[in-house]
């Protein structure tokens, strides 16, 4: 399923980006990626703060 739209990213892809990730930022730039509309940040967000509740670590929504 697609969860950004704007870059064409499935949950996927961004699901195993957030593993470790420290925001969102970090997530795109690992997906090749820049945020564009930011309809998506909140759900990305949700993915980073699962793979921490799965054991990984660090601020969401911090812009670098
Ligand atoms: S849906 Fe992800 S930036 Fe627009």
């Amino acid at each position: 399923m697609y969860v950004c739209i704007c870059n064409a990213l499935k949950d996927r892809q961004l699901a195993d980006a957030s593993h470790g990730a420290r925001n969102v930022a970090e997530v795109f730039r690992r997906c090749g990626r820049r945020p564009q509309c930011g309809k998506c940040l909140p759900d990305v967000a949700q993915m980073i703060e699962a793979a921490r509740d799965e054991g990984d670590s660090a601020p969401l929504l911090a812009a670098e």
